[in-house]
């Protein structure tokens, strides 16, 4: 079956075909785009959601026939659309949403709603080397951090989770403090790549806790502080001193839940998981303890289509999908993951 997936949460249109098999059998990726609103939301140093909702609007169109285009496939072979439900900016999802449920009823195929971060944490799935269940994931993207125990599709059990800033969040306001633009975590940690270790003190917060919650919004503050010091550190060194300090949070928080599930594979996901030291330090932390570390492509990373669609075969292949035969909808801004079924 052919899965057209469509996600509209937040500044990114991602459109995706990705057809299914028969239960168990892997299915494939046969085309996604992605349409980043960034540069029109740079002026004003972040997302501005009615213009994120228009945005969505002009590309959803274009941008689906694109991707039939590149899949060779016409809209008569869509088996399903899938569509973000939520959590996002209630006018971007409302977009996505009302384009879905218009084009599958035109289509008469179902139209199946997706949780935005389940769409994420599967997403490693649809790699060539991929884990199995139960494991352990890691959702570091700009609204989220949060360690979910995945015992099976639709199944996740939050074993932790930040108490304030989300660690995409965090990388993005210091970014900013550094004057890199927005959103700054790609930049930021480039800058880090040229920064020397040790120059300057930054906390690692809540790294001793002992438990899985998390608080990055102390960082931002500690960064400004020594920024205003009449001595200030070099930028590039107060950039690898402050991806270091997120970089050791999240490695040990890692390591700690791995422990106490007993677990051995660890999933990470969201835009967050794209950070090259990030992935440098868990790799050498899983070598050590003993667990295997995924990543989706780099490209799948951030927000995207194709990880709608693929979430929606799995709920589809687990029987975990209710076809609303009135073609009511509506969105979910907040929504939380684990309360998924
Ligand atoms: O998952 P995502 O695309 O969107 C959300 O659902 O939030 O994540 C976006 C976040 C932004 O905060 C961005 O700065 C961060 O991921 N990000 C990075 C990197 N690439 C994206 N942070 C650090 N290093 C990166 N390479
Ligand atoms: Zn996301």
């Amino acid at each position: 079956m052919l899965i057209l997936g469509i996600e509209t949460s937040c500044d990114e249109t991602g459109i995706a075909l990705y057809e299914a098999k028969a239960a168990r059998l892997p299915g494939r990726l046969l085309a996604h785009v992605v349409h980043s609103q960034v540069a029109m939301h740079e002026a004003y140093g972040g997302v501005v959601p009615e213009l994120a909702a228009r945005d969505h609007l002009r590309r959803l169109v274009p941008l689906s026939r694109q991707v039939l285009e590149r899949a060779g496939r016409r809209l008569a072979d869509i088996g399903a659309v899938a569509y973000t439900e939520g959590p996002g900016l209630a006018g971007a999802l409302l977009a996505g949403a009302a384009f879905a449920r218009s084009l599958a009823q035109s289509l008469k195929v179902p139209a199946i709603g997706i949780h935005h971060l389940e769409g994420h944490l599967l997403s490693p799935l649809l790699g060539a080397r991929a884990p199995q269940l139960p494991f352990v994931a890691l959702l570091v993207s700009g609204g989220h951090t949060q360690l979910m125990r995945v015992t099976q599709v639709g199944s996740y059990e939050l074993l932790g989770e930040t108490l304030d800033d989300a660690a995409g969040e965090a990388f993005d306001k210091t970014a900013q403090l550094l004057g890199l633009g927005y959103p700054g975590g790609p930049a930021l940690s480039m800058l880090a790549e040229t920064g020397r270790p040790g120059r300057c003190k930054l906390p690692r917060p809540m790294i001793a806790s002992g438990d899985l919650e998390f608080s990055f919004s102390g960082l931002k503050t500690a960064v400004l502080t020594l920024m205003k010091k009449e001595i200030r550190p070099e930028k590039k060194d107060l950039a690898r001193e402050f991806v270091d300090a997120v970089v050791e949070v999240l490695v040990a928080k890692c390591g700690l839940a791995m422990a106490k599930t007993g677990l051995t594979q660890l999933v990470v996901a969201g835009g967050v998981g794209a950070n090259k030291q990030l992935r440098a330090a868990l790799n050498d932390r899983a070598a050590r303890a003993g667990f295997e570390v995924f990543y989706p492509a780099a490209e799948l990373c951030t927000d995207n289509g194709a990880m709608i669609a693929f979430a929606a075969a799995l709920r589809i292949q687990a029987g975990k999908i209710t076809p609303d035969p009135n073609h009511a909808f509506s969105v979910r801004p907040r929504w939380d993951l684990a309360a998924l079924g």
